[in-house]
């Protein structure tokens, strides 16, 4: 697939058939995005699939932390508060989304369900985790952005889908020991991966973007 066309068709996908992707393939998907740009070639970046029973297993663990009312503590944290500028857009973006699926996403009730749903990799077959080593600084978690989005662009080429997933380091605590990573090792994103189910209307919204002019200045 052309390179434009990639970038602009990749989407996040909320819906996975349940087939396995070889490893073949995942490996060929991971070996490309190893292809991406780092701080001094650092390549910053180690990643865990999980599959299988033990997908099955990591997710039981998530959701039970979730039912009892487990506090977050993800290694990278949540922000506290968004420029308003910003803070319209995540409400544009919630807003769009509870009206497509009819329910209002902010309540307790659906945030709770929304995140099981999260801890469930969303019916993917395989879940990705990227982790680093703890004490590197912003410049090589900047580096994991760039693994991450080679990562799902090369699966979008081999009509694989994506989805990036903060809340999969909710417990990373918790990921870490279940996957045998030790805690001096950062958690950085979680990616559901699989072949997309393009028939639930999950997979049916887009995401708009602000207009360029919006966003670019010329100094000339
Ligand atoms: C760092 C990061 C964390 C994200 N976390 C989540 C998440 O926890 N759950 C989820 O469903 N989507 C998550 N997303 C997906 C975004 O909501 C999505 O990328 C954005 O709305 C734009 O939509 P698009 O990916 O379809 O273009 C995350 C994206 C990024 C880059």
């Amino acid at each position: 697939m052309e390179a434009v066309e990639c970038i602009k068709t990749r989407m996040s996908i909320r819906k996975f058939k349940p087939g396995l992707v070889p490893n073949s393939v995942l490996t060929e998907i991971i070996n490309t995005a190893q292809r991406s740009p780092s701080y001094k070639n650092s390549q910053p970046w180690e990643v865990v699939v999980v599959s299988g029973k033990k997908k099955e297993e990591l997710s039981a663990l998530l959701v039970r932390l979730l039912e009892e009312g487990k506090t977050p503590a993800p290694d990278i944290p949540e922000a506290v508060s968004w420029p308003p500028d910003i803070a319209d857009r995540i409400n544009e973006l919630m807003k769009k989304r509870s009206a497509l699926m009819g329910v209002d996403l902010n309540s307790p009730e659906m945030k709770k369900k929304s995140k099981a749903a999260n801890f469930r990799f969303y019916g993917a077959p395989h879940g990705i985790f990227i982790f680093q080593d703890a004490s590197l600084n912003e410049w090589s978690i900047f580096d994991a952005g760039l693994f991450a989005q080679s990562l799902m662009l090369a699966a979008r080429a081999h009509g694989i889908g994506t989805v990036p997933q903060a809340f999969l380091t909710d417990y990373s605590h918790e990921v870490k020991q279940f996957l045998g990573i030790p805690e001096s090792k950062r958690l950085v994103l979680g990616i559901s991966i699989g072949y997309p189910d393009m028939e639930n209307p999950i997979n049916t919204f887009r995401t708009s973007r602000v207009e360029t002019e919006k966003i670019l200045r010329w100094v000339e």
